[in-house]
């Protein structure tokens, strides 16, 4: 095989080769070996002992290579990245990749094309690092319906969120210290952003759904707008806030989104904490079944890698490679606003003090029939917050009543909102 990149996830990929080769033997039945590998910098220091002339910096020393039969990606990015694995294909060689910004945005193409070239490509890693979760919804679920996924997909976010539910500090100070950890990047907008777990979502609803999704299919919004005041009304309704990625489908549809999400305290999700991930899917027959575990690092990661390796090298062994690729034969509807129902927390800051939070539930009394509840602020001492818990309400009717709320003369204005989920009444 050749390996392209030897960074974190490369690095724990030669690890387990070097140290489980006997165990792998034993499974595919010829050693595996990495022939070449593709860094960008040949002089930089590693942990791992590579001999020097297994390392290039020229991609086509492994695309072009008669003698590699596999090709692992993990130097991540998007445009070059698919143009090199593309190439690889073309040339029959089959790929496995744990890079989830290529596989949310250019999937469809490239497992098109490995259809068409009979070759192998899996992407176990791409979502949840260590927690085996691909293979499973493709392979174990087959006889199954998935009608949700939903997940807590990225580690950085939900140490933040871990943080803030148990420590008194502010987004901003959580994230510092997340990125002295080395749990957050210096530029960790991808993350906090929703960005990296909109990928994901968009994976596992392809997958799930057997329809072809991308990120453009998901709404996703970040946590930097988190305040410690939303975590404490979180609590005071016996919830967490985690960021949810979240895929739905009914009849009508289907909805792919990224948010933070209010969700009760007595949902497996809502206890993942610190940089776990955990995935919960929803299905006819089975109904919740849960994947936990460590969703990055070096060994997990590589771990799920080369599972797939394994797959592969099995699939070359027997012939059948190409034909266990995921089927896609559903046809994708993507829900408009109208037609998404959850239920929704909402915080609304009043303009003048106590007086004005009578006015403001008078206001609300009657003009929006869609809200079946509201109660007064929950916490005494802040005498112009007023919370809504609402009932299930379309996407665009929330919106319509968050505007007509803000024009009220007694709202200063609507400072949270927060999707809910696990509440049962
Ligand atoms: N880290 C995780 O826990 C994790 C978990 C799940 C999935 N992933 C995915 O795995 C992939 C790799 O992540 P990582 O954390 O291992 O990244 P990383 O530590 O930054 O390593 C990237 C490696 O690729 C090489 N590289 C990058 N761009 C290159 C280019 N244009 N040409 C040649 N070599 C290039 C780098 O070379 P040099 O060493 O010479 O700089 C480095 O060895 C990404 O797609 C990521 O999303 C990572």
């Amino acid at each position: 095989m050749g390996l392209m990149g030897l960074g974190t996830v490369g690095s724990g990929v030669m690890q387990i080769i070097e140290e489980n080769q006997r165990h792998l033997q034993q499974q595919i039945g010829c050693p595996i070996e990495v022939s070449r590998v593709l860094v960008r910098d040949m002089k930089k220091k590693r942990d791992i002992v590579t001999p020097h002339d297994k390392l290039t910096t020229n991609p086509a020393d492994i695309i072009n290579d008669p003698d590699i039969h596999l090709i692992v990606e993990v130097i991540g990015g998007v445009e070059l990245t698919k143009e090199y694995l593309l190439q690889a294909i073309e040339n029959g060689k089959h790929i496995v990749t744990a890079n989830k910004n290529l596989m949310g945005t250019y999937g469809v193409e490239i497992l098109r094309k490995a259809k068409e070239h009979g070759c192998d490509v899996f992407y176990e890693a791409s979502v949840g690092g260590g927690i085996p979760i691909i293979r499973p919804l493709v392979e174990s679920f087959a006889a199954d319906r998935v009608h949700k996924i939903m997940g807590i997909v990225n580690g950085t976010t939900n140490f933040i969120l871990s943080k803030l539910s148990k420590d008194s500090e502010t987004f901003e100070v959580v994230l510092e210290e997340a990125q002295k950890l080395g749990y957050a990047e210096s530029d960790p907008t991808d993350d906090i952003e929703g960005i990296d777990s909109a990928y994901k979502i968009s994976i596992l609803g392809s997958l799930g759904f057997q329809t072809n999704l991308t990120i453009s299919d998901v709404c996703s919004q970040g946590i930097s707008n988190i305040t410690k005041r939303d975590v404490w009304y979180g609590k005071k309704l016996d919830c967490e806030i985690k960021l949810l990625a979240i895929a739905e489908r009914d009849a009508n549809g289907i909805s792919l989104s990224v948010e933070p999400v209010m969700i009760h305290q007595n949902h497996p999700l809502a206890s993942v904490n610190g940089v776990n991930n955990a995935i919960c899917v929803y299905s006819d027959a089975v109904g919740e079944t849960i994947f936990y575990g460590q969703g990055a690092g070096s060994l997990p990661t590589a771990h799920s890698v080369v599972g797939d390796i394994v797959a592969v090298a099995k699939n070359m062994n027997q012939g059948v490679s190409g034909r266990s690729l995921p089927e896609t034969h559903e046809e994708k509807r993507i829900k408009s606003d109208d037609e998404i129902y959850e239920k929704y927390f909402i915080l609304i800051e009043a303009n003048n003090g106590n007086s004005s939070i009578s006015n403001i539930i008078s206001s609300l009394d009657g003009i929006f029939d869609t809200i079946e509840c509201f109660d007064k602020s929950i916490d005494e001492n802040a005498c112009n917050e007023i919370m809504i818990k609402t009932q299930l309400i379309s996407k665009s009717n929330l919106n319509k009543v968050l505007r007509k709320i803000e024009e009220l003369s007694v709202v200063e204005k609507v400072a949270s909102v927060y999707r809910m989920e696990g509440i049962s009444a």
